[in-house]
């Protein structure tokens, strides 16, 4: 057997010779039961006793890691999974560069390790808790199965930062591994640590949005993780990125189901004004219009993630090689940043102008501009999907500074065209912007399940292709 393979023997699966390893092995069986207890309390609401076909890891390669089996989810192997280890890995970026990476934790950066360990843990159990319903809504059982999916694969990334803390951090780790099982999303007293893992995901288009933006926020965050000094954080986030990908798959691909049900709708009632609002919500269809506002506030809250612009704390995780920028080894510099700018969009007396700062200041800035460039792939296919269909519509990302709470343009009242507002006007035309409370409740209305083998509800398409080569009309969740 490889390190590649991943060892079922033990109760905790892992790649990692986790039964050598006493101490660890101990201390996450431990952990475990509360764990279980989280998943019952705050993970699916029902469904626990269904069989869902889910993929499991069996390898950690790029190719074939994965299994397909009909499994109930409190009995999913949530296991401990590292990408191979690079033989000679040197430390990419900062004042460290080129020495030999971490094995063990760096003692002068232990604490702003483990607070970044925590943060991005954090993230992974707040999206199971927001998505706790959503199974009862399904609009199909192929989407059904694709929430669990996302849900089971968010609980092994928390066991996959679980693990950090518990290998590396002792006593410390262990009380931050606890804690991440007692704050609760969206709870008045013990909320997240971050804003968009605090907000509702109350309906399906919602799933979908948060996957395709917020889950590709992870995916940025990971990335820079994955260029960590600190090798088994690395080696963590890198196998963790594998899963990603299937959830921002999940996501565009959903939202692309909707548009093209809304376009085939229109198409067959003879509409061609994507703006015929009234009589498009009449076929059961999200119009675009929504369905753009609906990116808009998830767009929004992802760039929040990012933090400010301007960050000492990103300063300091890139100086000390805790955290690098997205695909830091193939960047043509020097990876210090001595003496480099970066240019950063700010909001100067009512206007937009660019300005050069020192590039390490900049590095939230830098990843959140190559998140911005990394969402229009997926913008431009459901556009590719409305021209398809004929409809003169775009779907587009709004400007940067358009309903931000953190950083340069926090509180700025700008529109989602970018052009700089008063707050009379912002407010006048939020509801042109960002969902209403009416367009919240239209999309509740066609919140109804279908779970009929081979059914679809009237505001989604079929998928091109089901999962595992199986047909979209398989029974992904058998239904007890
Ligand atoms: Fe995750
Ligand atoms: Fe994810």
């Amino acid at each position: 057997m490889s390190s590649n393979d991943v060892s079922y023997d033990t109760s905790i699966p892992n790649n990692i010779d986790l039964g050598a390893d006493r101490r660890v092995l101990k201390a996450l069986e431990k952990w475990h039961p509360g764990y279980l207890d989280w998943w019952m309390d705050m993970g699916p609401d029902g469904f626990q006793s269904s069989e869902v076909y889910l993929r499991t890891a069996v390898t950690v390669d790029i190719q074939g890691w994965a299994k397909f089996s009909f499994v109930k989810m409190p009995e999913y192997r949530w296991g401990i999974l590292l990408a191979p280890k690079e033989e000679g890995r040197t430390i990419p970026c900062g004042k460290h560069k080129g020495e030999p990476a971490w094995q063990e934790v760096p003692g002068e950066y232990r604490a702003m390790l483990r607070n970044l360990i925590v943060i991005q843990g954090d993230t992974e159990p707040a999206s199971v808790e927001q998505q706790r319903f959503l199974g009862k809504t399904a609009p199909s059982l192929y989407d059904m199965r694709n929430l669990f999916q996302v849900n089971v694969e968010e609980g092994r990334h928390l066991w996959a930062m679980v693990y950090l803390l518990h290998k590396y951090f002792g006593r410390d780790g262990r009380q931050e591994a606890d804690d991440l099982l007692a704050r609760r999303s969206g709870d008045q007293d013990h909320p997240r640590m971050l804003g968009a893992f605090n907000e509702a995901t109350p309906d399906w288009l919602s799933f979908f949005m948060f996957t395709t933006f917020t889950d590709r926020d992870g995916k940025m965050q990971l990335e820079a993780l994955s260029q960590s000094g600190f090798d088994p954080l690395s080696r963590t986030c890198r196998f963790m990125l594998t899963e990603e990908a299937h959830h921002m798959f999940v996501g565009e691909t959903g939202v692309g189901r909707t548009v093209q049900r809304t376009c085939e709708a229109m198409n067959e009632a003879g509409i061609t004004d994507p703006y015929d609002i009234e009589a498009i919500r009449k076929l059961g269809v999200i119009d675009l219009p929504t369905i753009q506002k609906k990116a808009n506030i998830h767009i929004s809250l992802s760039l929040d993630l990012f933090g400010s612009e301007m960050s000492t704390n990103a300063a300091n995780a890139f100086t000390s090689g805790l955290k690098g920028r997205y695909k830091e080894t193939a960047i043509d510099d020097d990876h210090q940043l001595l003496n480099d700018t970066y240019p950063v969009l700010k909001l100067i007396d009512g206007k937009f102008q660019t300005v050069d700062e020192p590039a390490v200041s900049a590095i939230n800035a830098r990843l959140r501009d190559d998140y911005v460039y990394d969402c229009r792939k997926g913008l431009q296919r459901w556009n590719k999907i409305i021209a398809n269909n004929n409809i003169d519509f775009t779907i587009a990302a709004p400007h940067i500074a358009f309903h931000r709470k953190i950083g340069e343009f926090a509180n700025a009242f700008v529109s989602p065209t970018g052009e700089v507002v008063d707050e009379a006007e912002w407010l006048a035309r939020k509801d042109e912007w960002l969902p209403s409370q009416e367009d919240g409740e239209f999309i509740a209305s066609l919140m109804k399940p279908a779970t009929g083998v081979g059914e679809y509800a009237s505001w989604i398409a079929p998928p091109k292709t089901g999962i595992d080569n199986k047909p979209g009309d398989y029974e992904y969740v058998k239904l007890d």
